[in-house]
């Protein structure tokens, strides 16, 4: 017993789509995902070769302009990014209003919505220019930021960028270095950390990019639309699952308690998931997992943490949901914040970090999203509703 809503808007078709999930809200050429074949494009070009041959700083060139950029361009477009890593001061002192045991994502949707105050005047968003600078400003920035969420935490100083250093050697060294000490990077954990950020650089329409697309639709400042798109991410089912996964080790405690877990993940009546495992497109294996799971062999190898109880767990779920009934008819696989929770880990990065080093990579997916918006004729977004609630009725005399 519904109102139709037909009538309001004069046109003749309504769709009722909870959750989106055969509704297409825009065109897009940035990324292509197949997912009953595993497959995942960006402008064409497999995640598995650009996970190989190429480095996070020249996807974020291919996602931004559509092609690949030539040694000129390349070198041009890492210049300009490094000249945007500083942070103005003042927002440096914005750390200070919040309390030292806040979460990193809670500070970041702060600080990052706190930008759109730092660059609202010079921005016009019908300017490719101006939207060019606004997408090299939020690269640059976020490692700086994410670094000082961490650093703010423990009472530690912040670390400027090194603007010589490569991008996941620069996050590395903000992170973990201190004024009184050098810090030396290790290749194989810059190489890796580097890996992180492209397998998560863009997943087309997700949640969070179609909130900052949405948000970026009424011509908002497209630091507060960033913000939002953050927001969105942060929550377990989507970019919160791969500190939900650390957090899920940790309550399982010992191999021995698994089987208890994997039997409340099966069970109906229970809320319980394993997380990690399923995603909503990929009824395959997710193809950024694959590649994430070798770099996640070769960190653990070069760390000798193979034997870590955590990591076993971990690879004894693995093994289990492979084998398991339940798991394999219905296509759930570890997904990507499965593998790149436990490079984390082994890296040394706080599990509370881990969705804020996810924000950091999709924000060039963000970005390039809300571009292709701008470049093109676009309209507000407005989802319509099936309103289930009281017919008109008259106020009680
Ligand atoms: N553990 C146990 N069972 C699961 C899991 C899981 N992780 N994921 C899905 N299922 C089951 C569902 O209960 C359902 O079973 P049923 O058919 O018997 O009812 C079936 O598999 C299909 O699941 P849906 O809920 O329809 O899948 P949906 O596409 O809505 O959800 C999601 C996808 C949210 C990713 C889900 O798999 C999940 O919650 N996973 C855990 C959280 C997680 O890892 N999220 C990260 C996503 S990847 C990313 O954001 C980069």
């Amino acid at each position: 017993d519904v109102i139709d809503v037909r009538p309001l808007t004069g046109k003749g078709l309504f769709t009722y789509d909870p959750g989106f999930v055969s509704t297409a809200a825009c065109e897009s050429k940035i990324t292509y995902i197949d997912g009953a074949n595993g497959i995942l494009l960006h402008r064409g070009y497999p995640i598995e070769q650009l996970a190989e041959k190429s480095d996070y700083l020249e996807v974020c060139y291919l996602l931004l302009n559509g092609e690949l950029p030539t040694a000129e361009q390349k070198e041009t477009f890492v210049n300009t990014v490094s000249n945007h890593t500083m942070v103005h001061e003042q927002l440096s002192q914005f750390f200070k209003g919040f309390r030292r045991d806040a979460h990193p994502m809670a500070i970041m949707c702060g600080v990052v919505g706190a930008l759109s105050a730092f660059y609202h005047d010079s921005l016009d968003i019908n300017n490719p220019h101006h939207r060019e600078v606004c997408a090299y400003r939020l690269i640059a920035k976020m490692p700086t930021l994410a670094a000082m969420c961490y650093k703010y935490s423990i009472g530690q100083p912040f670390m400027h960028p090194q603007n010589e250093l490569s991008y996941g050697e620069n996050f590395l060294r903000m992170m973990f270095g201190t004024p009184c000490s050098e810090y030396k990077v290790n290749p194989v954990l810059a190489r890796a950390m580097d890996r992180i950020f492209i397998l998560h650089a863009d997943h087309e329409q997700n949640a969070s990019t179609s909130t900052v697309r949405l948000a970026g639709s009424s011509g908002a400042n497209p630091f507060a639309c960033i913000a939002a798109g953050i927001a969105a991410l942060w929550g377990p089912a989507h970019g919160g699952a791969n500190e939900a996964v650390l957090t899920m080790l940790d309550e399982i405690g010992d191999e021995s308690n698994i089987a208890e877990f994997i039997e409340k993940a099966k069970d109906p009546n229970d809320p319980f998931r394993l997380m990690g495992f399923g995603h909503r497109v990929y009824r395959n294996f997710d193809p950024r997992a694959k590649v994430m799971k070798k770099t996640c062999d070769e960190v653990l190898a070069l760390l000798g943490i193979e034997n870590d109880p955590q990591l076993r767990i971990a690879k004894r779920l693995e093994q289990i949901a492979l084998e398991d009934d339940y798991f394999v008819q219905r296509k759930l696989y570890p997904n990507v914040d499965f593998y790149s929770g436990i490079i984390l880990k082994a890296i040394g990065i706080p599990t509370n970090m881990f969705t804020v080093i996810f924000a950091l990579s999709r924000t060039i997916g963000w970005i390039s999203h809300w571009n292709e918006f701008h470049s093109s004729p676009n309209k507000i977004g407005r989802p319509r509703q099936l309103y289930t609630g009281e017919k008109q009725r008259d106020y009680p005399a």
